[in-house]
């Protein structure tokens, strides 16, 4: 067994980008197609279906801010992720910056974190997608066994007005083992489908923010802000913190544009600069689009509504809008299956490089030069998760996983300005300490508003990673000494 000393838990990795001279990946991304990916890979569950219940349960109209803080946040983190993505152009973003900041058992913390920012993510995606299309599948007069596609968490009333709980969501592992096929085949064929895919997307989006501005009822905004019931996070000012915690959600995935940075071209000019357009783009999208809703929609008719922009649409009286927006509601779950899907084999590909985890994982395809081995062990897992747990545990696991690795790597950025004060930056975020100090404290806050059961859940999740962490990568890391 390896000696155990402080130093060799803290082995940190060398800043020389090295592992582009062992780059087996393709480097075909470029900035257009980078920032298509961002917005289109982040715009999706957390509007199509979060926000639902963030406005009906937790901040009624008043979710327009929880979007602005959530806003406001993402551009400090983002600022943090610039300034490392123009340092360190290796895949693995916030586990690489870390492993080079404070060394390899916090990279590792960071890089377990990230499955849940990613596979559980993918699979809350997958889940709400399932349910567009048993929605839209109701529409046209088809109404398959709900029991089929929904987790056994989740309660329905039958025909015959007995409730009862579902079996497995079978749609949602049907769109992710589709993905990964597609995915395995190459990142830029997929990604060439993707542009379209977004560009329609966000068509649709801003087609039906711009009629539903017509629309708006001004009374829907009174009261804006609803007195709290005495119980935290429902409604008043705790609600819309709540609603801004569930709402990060939403902003995910602009960090996973660095994950692939061994596949993009000229990355430390093109990543830092890609991360604030996307930010900047969703803000705008995000809060023109809750004022929107909350003007078109009660907050009180949102309650238990699953599908609340197919709730507004009905508010806009032009019916050829409604399947339009549902079909590209649709359509739109897949840039961001696409951008948590490779950002997970990514990441995988990077910690078996780095020995952490087995070869394995960083095997690629010969003639597609993709993770294979990655890509089929996560369409196990995440099939797994998505048919048997409710969107409403992975969704909140999602965010936890990412704030978790936002405080690390806003910190890094901290440190590596110190211990790595001359290395060339092309960006540098403003003012000092102050963007990285205030990105790492919203974070917590973040953190701190999301439910108990979350916490446990995470508090598990680290647990386990560290006892693999000790079994596996700390004998098996590249960087030790004892092989
Ligand atoms: N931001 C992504 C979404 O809302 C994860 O679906």
């Amino acid at each position: 067994m390896p000696k155990l000393t402080p130093y060799s838990l803290f082995r940190k990795k060398p800043i020389d980008n090295d592992q582009i001279a062992d780059n087996d990946l393709a480097r075909v991304i470029g900035m257009t197609t980078l920032i298509f990916y961002g917005v289109g890979g982040i715009v999706g569950t957390g509007l199509f279906s979060i926000t639902g219940i963030a406005i009906s349960e937790h901040a009624g109209p008043a979710v327009i801010l929880s979007f602005l803080m959530g806003a406001v946040a993402c551009s400090f983190i983002g600022l943090c992720y610039s300034e490392l993505a123009s340092m360190v152009t290796v895949s693995g973003s916030s586990y690489s910056y870390t492993y080079i900041a404070f060394g390899e058992f916090i990279a590792w913390i960071v890089g377990w974190s990230l499955v849940l920012e990613y596979a559980v993510g993918a699979a809350a995606v997958a889940v709400s997608w399932s349910k567009y299309i048993l929605s839209t599948l109701n529409g046209f007069g088809i109404y398959p066994d709900v029991r089929l596609i929904s987790s056994p968490f989740e309660t329905y009333k039958l025909a015959d007005g007995s409730v009862g709980h579902g079996y497995l969501n079978l749609f949602s592992t049907f769109i992710i083992i589709l993905l990964t096929f597609v995915l395995m085949r190459g990142i830029k064929e997929s990604l060439r489908i993707n542009n379209i895919v977004v560009f329609i997307k966000i068509f649709v989006i801003l087609t039906m923010i711009g009629f539903g501005a017509f629309y708006i009822d001004f009374h829907n905004y009174h009261p804006f802000v609803i007195p709290n019931t005495g119980e935290f996070g429902h409604y008043g000012f705790s609600g819309i913190m709540q609603a801004a915690g569930m709402i990060i959600f939403a902003y995910i995935g602009f960090d996973s544009v660095s994950s692939a940075a061994q596949e993009i071209k000229n990355p430390s000019k093109n990543i830092p600069r890609a991360i604030l357009i996307i930010i900047a783009v969703c803000a705008v999208i995000y809060v023109s689009f809750a004022c929107v809703i909350v003007g078109l929609v009660y907050y009180k008719d949102l309650i238990g509504d699953a599908a609340p922009v197919a709730t507004a649409i009905n508010h806009i009286p032009f019916a050829w809008l409604q399947p339009l927006v549902k079909l590209s509601v649709i359509c739109g779950y897949v840039p961001i299956l696409f951008l948590l899907l490779i950002g997970q084999t990514r990441i995988f590909y990077t910690l078996s490089k780095d020995g952490l985890i087995p070869a394995f994982f960083s095997k690629t395809h010969p003639k597609f030069k993709t993770p294979w081995s990655s890509h089929i062990f996560f369409m196990i897992v995440i099939c797994l998760l998505s048919a048997f747990f409710p969107i409403s545990i992975l969704s909140s696991m999602c965010s936890i996983g990412a704030l978790t690795a936002f405080v690390f790597v806003c910190t890094s950025v901290i440190v590596l300005r110190r211990t790595h004060r001359n290395y060339p930056r092309k960006f540098k975020a403003p003012g000092g300490d102050i963007i990285p100090i205030i990105a790492t404290l919203t974070s917590l806050i973040l953190m701190y508003s999301l439910n108990s059961l979350t916490w446990v859940m995470l508090l598990g999740w680290l647990a386990i990673g560290i006892v693999v962490y000790f079994c596996y990568g700390f004998k098996h890391s590249k960087l030790s000494n004892f092989k």
